[in-house]
């Protein structure tokens, strides 16, 4: 008998989030497209199956892939979860993925008869791992109230923001500010040293701060250290947000000046051909502009994720 939850997408993220479902005692049957990284999580209590179909025998199946395409394959391409004749009863998709798709995989979804849930998540892998996510959903209440037990045991906090794809239009404007706050931060601490302060006691500071937040914790020892080959998210995928925030900026008849600005400073730092490194290499940028040469300052900061 199937497990009342499927998971399809085990990546940096599915694989923190099922973690959390199993650890929670939730039985997850799960399915990945290169099966060997889906395996490592039988040990943990998930269920490994052969096809994306088997899990439409679950009442709730999770999916956490990459783009927009890569939902509607998983979905609706041969051998896809909603192309058998047994259907899930609810799908939640928790990927970072456009208003316009999620709207087109609702209407599909819903023409079958099967209820759909958006539920995009802030945090990265690291933050997936220490329970400490954000799940912002939108959908039918119901749905919601049906999923909040699990979106429960994989988040620090759950929400539901209303009808329809307004998760999505919440995420665009998350990522929006993810831009602006980098942006600013990597300003201010070039400023302080410029100035004399070391980084690292500048971001200390400003970690314990009325201003520190989960986010400049956790950025603090790259920052520190310039640690850009561990990546987080590119600047590639940085830009693409900052866009998206533009245009929703301009189609709802809103003015946001920092965000345009941030949207200028990070497409320059592609043009300049940042790729494959974290996006916090901002921080070397407007160092340059500032004509300060940066050195790694090799001091452990703590990113305020341990348990
Ligand atoms: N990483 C972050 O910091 C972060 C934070 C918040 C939100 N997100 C969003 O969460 C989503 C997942 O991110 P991630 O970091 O987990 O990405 P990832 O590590 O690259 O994993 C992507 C997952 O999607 C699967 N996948 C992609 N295309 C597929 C396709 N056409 N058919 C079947 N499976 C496919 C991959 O399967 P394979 O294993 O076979 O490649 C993998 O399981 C993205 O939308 C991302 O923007 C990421």
């Amino acid at each position: 008998m199937a497990n009342k939850i499927g998971w399809i997408g085990l990546g940096r993220m599915g694989e923190a989030m099922v973690k959390l479902l199993t650890t929670a005692g939730n039985g997850v049957d799960i399915w990945n497209r290169t099966r060997s990284k889906a395996e490592p999580l039988v040990q943990y209590g998930a269920t490994l199956v052969d096809h994306k179909q088997d899990l439409a025998a679950c009442e709730v199946v999770f999916t956490m892939v990459s783009t927009t395409d890569d939902l509607k394959e998983v979905l609706f391409a041969e051998g896809g979860l909603v192309t058998g004749k047994v259907l899930p009863r609810v799908v939640v998709d928790s990927s970072s993925i456009s208003q316009e798709g999620s709207a087109e995989v609702r209407q599909r979804l819903e023409a079958l008869g099967v209820a759909y849930l958006c539920a995009p998540v802030s945090g990265n892998a690291k933050v997936a791992k220490a329970g400490k996510l954000l799940i912002v959903s939108s959908g039918p209440k119901n749905l919601y109230d049906l999923a909040e037990p699990y979106l429960k045991a994989m988040s620090r906090k759950c929400m539901w923001v209303g009808e329809g794809e307004l998760a999505r239009v919440w995420k665009i404007a998350h990522n929006t500010m993810f831009g602006v706050v980098i942006q600013n931060l990597c300003e201010i601490t070039v400023l302080a040293e410029k100035a004399g302060i070391p980084r690292h006691v500048f971001l200390e500071s400003i970690n314990d701060s009325v201003l520190g937040s989960m986010y400049t914790r956790y950025k603090s020892d790259v920052l520190t250290n310039l640690s850009f080959e561990n990546v987080t998210f590119t600047p590639k995928l940085l830009l693409k947000d900052m866009d998206l925030g533009m245009s929703a900026a301009k189609a709802q008849g809103v003015a946001m000046p920092a965000a345009a600005a941030t949207r200028e400073s990070i497409a320059r730092m592609v043009g300049r051909g940042h790729d494959h490194v974290d996006f916090s290499i901002l921080l070397t940028e407007i160092a340059a502009d500032a004509g300060l040469n940066l050195v790694p300052e090799n001091v452990k900061v703590p990113d305020g994720l341990s348990a």
